[in-house]
This record gives structure tokens, C-alpha cells and sequence, in this order.
């Protein structure tokens, strides 16, 4: 072979060695192979050899060609292959399944009320307790003083389940269980979420959250009652608030209460919040029953207390400014995924 075309065929093998990717392996092949590639130039020569030569060289040519497409193609091969295999280790595995994935989620609205409440209630010196979903009939009625077969009851519509049990429909189901856990002086709050059976429309939700709290201690009366009410609440909306106690009743409490606090939107002066009323109803409380002291262990000759039930649900649709209950328990995540609080 004719020492052009060896270094020619060198010179190419080893630029092909250290190519990396396909633009620099199409300007080689441009170079060795392409219309004026240093191969094509070499192929011209032919013409101008003596005939005893042409035919040796022009198989020597065309062993280099086939040489230079060959390794051309390989390499092609080669580098498709490790694009393809840095492709997939570079892949960002991607659940396509679920809408938005690569949205980061944030708290629901209750839960985000829940925790500003807790964070109050402990800064007042209150333990936190969870509560039961499913309770005993005992807990959810006889022990905050609703007798079986007593119109009290109506007052709650209850998911009865097939073993006897209900779907706990108010906090106070926990009232009997913490009095004993804790014994008094007791100061805890207890958050949880409740079932009623109810007609559906966008006051009323069959599932919704209450935030149950209990003081136990001697001397209390109603005016701890509504410091600790007026504080909490004051304490929720940013601003000072002022309370006004109607008369509720609740088996479980004596006297009872519906608490109001002054519309913190308008300032009392009325407005779609307050329904122009200047109040709105937030929390229903009241002196714990003697009855119902007794059966948590507490004797209450020594030992009085209060408790409230405050709207959960309620609070925190005020606070995102949700006009429908029923959002709360969607996948409404326009208007759920709020993170700002009022
Ligand atoms: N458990 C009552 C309800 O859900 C609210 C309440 C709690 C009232 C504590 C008084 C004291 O309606």
C-alpha cells in the first residue's frame, strides 16, 4: 500500500478514537471521506499515476474507503448508544399520575387553625390531647349527661355503627376520658373531628372539626370562663375582640352559654362575615355540669371548671375567607391550597 494512503488511514483512526460526540464525528467523516476530503484527493491521484500502478492503487483506495465508512458507521453506533444510556440514568423518575407533581402541596386550611389554636392554647399553659373518630355511646352521651332515650339526643343526629358505637358527633366525647387521665387541676385542649347526620348545603357538612377545651381548677366561675375566651380569640384574629354570652343550653354544662365575639372584619360595625349583624357565634360553652364532673372522678364540692367547643371548621373557613363548608372536605385545591392566614 502506498504510504499516503497508510497515513492517511492512521491519521484517521486515531482522530476517530478520540471523538465524543456526533458533530465531531460528522466534521471527521467531512474531512476524510467528504467531496473534498483528504480520501476523495487521494482517490484524484489515480489519474495521474502510470497505468501499470492504477489498479493496485485503486484497490488500495478502496480498501482504505471501505476502511474509513466503516468505522465511521461504528462509531456512529457506539455514541448513539451512549447518548441513549445517558438519557435514561439522567431521567428524573416522574409519578404521571398525579396532576401537578411537581407542585409542592400545602397545609390544609383546618389544619394550619388547628396548629395557630394549639400554639395559643399552650402558650395559656393547656396540654393538647387527640381524640378517638369512633367512641362509645357512654362517652359520646351518657357521660357528658345525655341520658339514653333522652330528647337530647336529637339534638345530635348520629351515625350509629352496627357494634353499638358512633361516629363521635362533638368533641365532648373525650370530656370523661381526659378527666381521668389527668385528674384535676386540669388545663387541656382536645381537637378533633366530628360526624353528624346532616342536610348538606353550605352551612352544614356531615363531617366538620370542633376544638374542645377543658380548665379545671378550684374557684373557677364564668368570669375565667370569658377572660380565657375574650384572650383565645383576641389571640386567633390578631386584634382585641369583645365577647357576649347568651344563654345556651347544653346537658353537659351549667349554666351554658353561646358565646359571641365582635366581628374582627368590621370591627362590629357589620358586614358579609357577620351577616351586617356586628356579631358572630363561635363558641358554645359553659360551667361543666356537677353530673358530669362526677362521673370524670372530679368531685365538684372541691373543683369547678368550664369547657367549650369552638368551631373548627367555622374558624378557619373566616379565616380563608370560604363561603361553602362542603369546600373544606373537597378536592377543591383552588381554594384549599392557601397558605396565607388572615
Ligand atoms: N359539644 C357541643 C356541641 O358540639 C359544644 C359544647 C362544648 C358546648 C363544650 C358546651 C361546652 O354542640
Amino acid at each position: 500500500m502506498q504510504e499516503n494512503l497508510i497515513k492517511i488511514k492512521n491519521d484517521f483512526l486515531s482522530k476517530v478514537e478520540k471523538i465524543q460526540n456526533a458533530e465531531e464525528l460528522n466534521s471527521v467523516r467531512v474531512e476524510f471521506l467528504g467531496k473534498n476530503g483528504v480520501l476523495t484527493d487521494a482517490m484524484k491521484l489515480i489519474k495521474t499515476l502510470p497505468n501499470e500502478e492504477k489498479k493496485q492503487y485503486g484497490q488500495d483506495v478502496n480498501v482504505v474507503k471501505n476502511l474509513l465508512e466503516e468505522e465511521v458507521s461504528k462509531k456512529e453506533k457506539f455514541l448513539e448508544e451512549k447518548k441513549l444510556n445517558e438519557e435514561i440514568n439522567n431521567a428524573k423518575i416522574v409519578d404521571l399520575t398525579t396532576p401537578n407533581s411537581q407542585e409542592i402541596g400545602s397545609l390544609h386550611p383546618v389544619t394550619i387553625t388547628e396548629h395557630k389554636l394549639i400554639e395559643i392554647f399552650q402558650s395559656m399553659g393547656f396540654a393538647v390531647e387527640d381524640g378517638n373518630e369512633i367512641e362509645t355511646e357512654f362517652n359520646n352521651f351518657e357521660a357528658v349527661n345525655v341520658p339514653k332515650n333522652h330528647p337530647a339526643r336529637d339534638m345530635q343526629d348520629t351515625y350509629y355503627l352496627d357494634n353499638g358505637q358512633v361516629l363521635k358527633t362533638h368533641t365532648s366525647a373525650r370530656q370523661n376520658y381526659i378527666m381521668k387521665k389527668y385528674g384535676a387541676p386540669l388545663k387541656v385542649v382536645f381537637p378533633g373531628r366530628c360526624f353528624r347526620n346532616e342536610e348538606l348545603d353550605a352551612g352544614h357538612e356531615n363531617t366538620f372539626f370542633q376544638c374542645e377545651g377543658m380548665m379545671i381548677d378550684k374557684n373557677i366561675n364564668v368570669s375565667n370562663l370569658i377572660y380565657f375566651m375574650k384572650t383565645m380569640l383576641s389571640s386567633v384574629f390578631g386584634k382585641e375582640v369583645k365577647v357576649r354570652l347568651r344563654p345556651g343550653f347544653f346537658p353537659f354544662v351549667e349554666p351554658g352559654f353561646e358565646l359571641d365575639c365582635s366581628c374582627p372584619y368590621c370591627e362590629g360595625k357589620g358586614c358579609s362575615v357577620c351577616k351586617q349583624g356586628g356579631w358572630i357565634e363561635l363558641c358554645p360553652c359553659g360551667m361543666i355540669h356537677e353530673k358530669v364532673l362526677e362521673m370524670g372522678g372530679i368531685d365538684p364540692n372541691v373543683y369547678q371548671g368550664f369547657a367549650f367547643g369552638l368551631g373548627l371548621s367555622r374558624l378557619a373557613m373566616m379565616n380563608y375567607n370560604i363561603n361553602d363548608i362542603r369546600i373544606l372536605n373537597s378536592g377543591n385545591l383552588k381554594e384549599l391550597s392557601q397558605t396565607k392566614i388572615n
